[in-house]
């Protein structure tokens, strides 16, 4: 392969920094622990500068379910997907979907599902407006998950960009790989986002 041909396949804009115009805080949250914390400023904001529609939001990695109530403002519809038993990167790995569930019950527009992510992108072909990806933080289930996100939504967003490299980097490689734009909000750990062109 010539310099030239490397080059253009490799080649990434450099991330942009997200800017936020406005922090708006959500009417509904939940008053518990979340790494989250903070970035529920800036959800409207992105709606709004991505002009995203408002029907659905599709939610990979809820855990207690902070940033699920955060999208249940904004969205007539949000599905949570977790195993609900957390991960090698969690401090909580004991089983709470009865539990999470309960806590939820008072946000209808919330729809949680027990599932590895790996089953439920191997039978969902809907379309989302908004898609979070906040599972385990690892670049292999980043990447397949992200990739079916963003091939599924009108905007991707990812959490933990700037506390695990692995994250930014399957983020990176998933803008190379889909030529979404990427821009990245450097608070509250980092959030990627990806968002696909206009046609
Ligand atoms: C960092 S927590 C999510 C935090 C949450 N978004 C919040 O607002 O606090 C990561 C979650 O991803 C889930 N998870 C990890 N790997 C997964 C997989 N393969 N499929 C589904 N869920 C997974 C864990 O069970 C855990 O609840």
């Amino acid at each position: 392969m010539g310099l030239r041909t490397y080059i253009r396949e490799n080649f990434i804009e450099d991330i942009k920094p997200y800017k936020p115009r406005h922090f708006r805080k959500p009417g509904q949250m939940l008053d518990i622990v979340s790494a989250w914390k903070g970035l529920e400023q800036i959800v409207e904001d992105i709606i709004d500068q991505f002009g995203l529609e408002r029907d659905r939001c599709i939610e990979f990695g809820v855990e207690f379910g902070y940033s699920a109530v955060v999208f249940s403002n904004y969205f007539k519809s949000v599905t949570g997907v977790d195993t609900f038993e957390g991960d090698i990167h969690t401090v909580n790995k004991n089983e709470h979907f009865e539990e999470t569930s309960r806590r939820l019950a008072s946000y209808p527009n919330i729809q949680l599902v027990k599932s590895d992510y790996k089953d439920w992108i191997a039978r969902d072909d809907q379309h989302y407006n908004l898609a979070h990806v906040d599972i385990v933080h690892n670049y292999a289930e980043t990447f397949e998950c992200g990739l079916w996100a963003a091939q599924h939504s009108d905007c991707t967003i990812f959490h933990d960009t700037e506390s695990f490299p692995e994250v930014r980097r399957a983020v990176k490689d998933l803008a190379k790989k889909t030529g979404h734009k990427l821009y990245n909000y450097p608070e509250h750990h980092g959030l990627g986002i990806l968002v696909a062109r206009k046609k």
